[in-house]
């Protein structure tokens, strides 16, 4: 047998201690599977003495995963610490361009400075992979990167957080508010103490950004994306995508339009019978549209230590597997040089069906003037119904949905800014884009 691929692993938080576990369990499988053995040599994270629940005293301890990066006798560094910046951006840097092999879960750093590890991993001759940033434990690197190589992307979408995900799960399921489920996830360890990050969609836009550089070929583009996240949606709303026929799930979408790519992260109301409707909990699918394959469709577990590490675990046996002086396949599916630049498809030009929920004075004339708004935007009404009374509704007050046939952003905000002169609503209106899977 060959000789063993020697790694570093630095973080061993969940998906760290996961992977020394799995690494260790799993030994004689993946010496079978890979050829060659992989063994941990050494490892790296904050505090030496803390339990894990994994025996670390065989490998050598690094209090500074950069200087592990940099002088560790190993082939490959796997960086689980996660963060933009440093130590985790500075340790990968240093490996790739000390021609080690590197493996990370980390969508923030790749987010930011993907493209140039990735021209660093090329110039060097090295793997850099990334699966488990995408959707923890579900294979949509490989799939955009390898799997339909000659397809043409069209769209590629998903749900990519659980927090959100479960949130909304449980706000549809028993009826309870946004505030109630994020408590509910935080106690259950689903969501961090500051839960920003995931329930404004900047973590669904990191990953978003991954795969639009995958899906189309262009340079990594985070601060050109709409962001909206799910902390104005009601149960209300909820109610009202039932009976229309949806859910709502908080989806990033990448699309090529005719005046550039879309990337969007914004609560969606999705037909309750395709099956990205009817995934729930803290669950991820992600959805790719080519023209060769069609529709291919992925769901599986989006985080946790053991499926985030049955990724990391995929992209170190690639590595073992790999060939001295062959052909790599490039870390972001082409060569970084010739990635193209991103061009970014205005949210205004984004053409699609809407609902609009708006709370109004009870008179007379007013669903006339909401009609007419529309109409003279050219925005034909699928829809528009008064809904029952709901609990903030009282004597005087009534709420009006709409449901729009496929329109522009623009058009919508348009027609909803003059209704809002009109000085009938008594709230805020309530805007949902509705997105359409291809055919499931
Ligand atoms: N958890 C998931 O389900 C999941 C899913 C997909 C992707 N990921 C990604 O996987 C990576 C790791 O996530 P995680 O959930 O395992 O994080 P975590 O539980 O917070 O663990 C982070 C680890 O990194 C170490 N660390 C943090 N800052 C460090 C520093 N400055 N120097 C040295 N070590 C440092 C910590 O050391 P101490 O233990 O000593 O504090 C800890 O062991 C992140 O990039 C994350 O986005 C996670």
């Amino acid at each position: 047998m060959a000789d063993a691929l020697k790694i570093g692993i630095a973080g061993l938080g969940t998906v760290g201690a996961s992977l020394v576990r799995i690494l260790t369990e799993k030994q004689n499988l993946l010496a079978v599977s890979c050829g060659r053995p992989i063994q941990v040599v050494a490892v790296s994270a904050r505090s030496r003495g803390r339990d894990r629940g994994v025996d670390l005293s065989g490998y050598e301890w690094y209090d500074d995963a950069v200087e592990m990066a940099k002088h560790a006798d190993i082939d490959a560094y796997v960086e689980l610490m996660g963060g933009a910046g440093d130590p985790a951006y500075s340790s990968v840097k240093a490996a790739l361009s000390r021609g080690l092999h590197v493996v990370t879960a980390n969508k923030a750093l790749l987010s930011r400075n993907g493209v140039e590890l990735a021209a660093i991993a090329e110039e060097k001759g090295v793997i850099l992979n990334f699966e488990a940033a995408v959707a923890g434990g579900i294979p949509v690197i490989k799939a955009l990167r390898e799997s339909l190589t000659g397809n043409t992307v069209s769209r590629v979408y998903g749900i990519m957080n659980g927090t959100c995900n479960y949130i909304l799960t449980r706000m549809e399921k028993e009826e309870l508010s946004f505030e109630t489920c994020l408590k509910e996830a935080q106690r259950l360890g689903y969501a961090e103490a500051d839960p920003t990050f995931d329930i404004e969609g900047n973590d669904t836009a990191h990953k978003l950004s991954i795969l639009t550089t995958l899906a189309f070929g262009t340079r990594i583009a985070p601060d050109d994306i709409y962001l909206e996240g799910i902390t104005n949606i009601s149960l209300e709303d909820i109610h009202a995508a039932a009976d229309l026929g949806y859910r709502i799930k908080l989806l990033g979408v990448a699309q090529k339009t005719s005046v550039g790519i879309e990337q969007r992260v914004h609560p969606t109301m999705v037909p309750q019978d395709s099956v990205i409707a009817r995934v729930d909990g803290v669950t991820n699918a992600v959805a790719i549209e080519s023209d060769i394959l069609g529709e291919l469709l992925m769901v599986g577990p989006g985080a946790g230590g053991d499926a985030t590490a049955s990724a990391v675990m995929g992209d170190i046996a690639d590595i073992a597997k790999s060939r001295p002086g062959a052909q790599l396949v490039p870390s972001l599916g082409r060569p970084a040089a010739q990635l193209e630049d991103y061009r970014h498809g205005e949210m205004q030009s984004h053409e699609g069906g809407y609902f609009i929920r708006l709370t109004v004075e009870d008179r007379t004339g007013v669903f006339a003037s909401i009609a007419s708004r529309m109409a003279e935007n050219a925005i034909s009404l699928e829809s528009i119904m008064q809904r029952p009374k709901a609990n903030g509704d009282g004597p005087g007050r009534q709420t009006v949905v709409l449901v729009t046939h496929a329109t522009t952003e623009k058009a919508v905000r348009t027609a909803v800014a003059a209704i809002e002169k009109e000085g009938y609503l008594l709230g805020k209106p309530q805007v949902i884009r509705i997105e359409r899977p291809k055919s499931v």
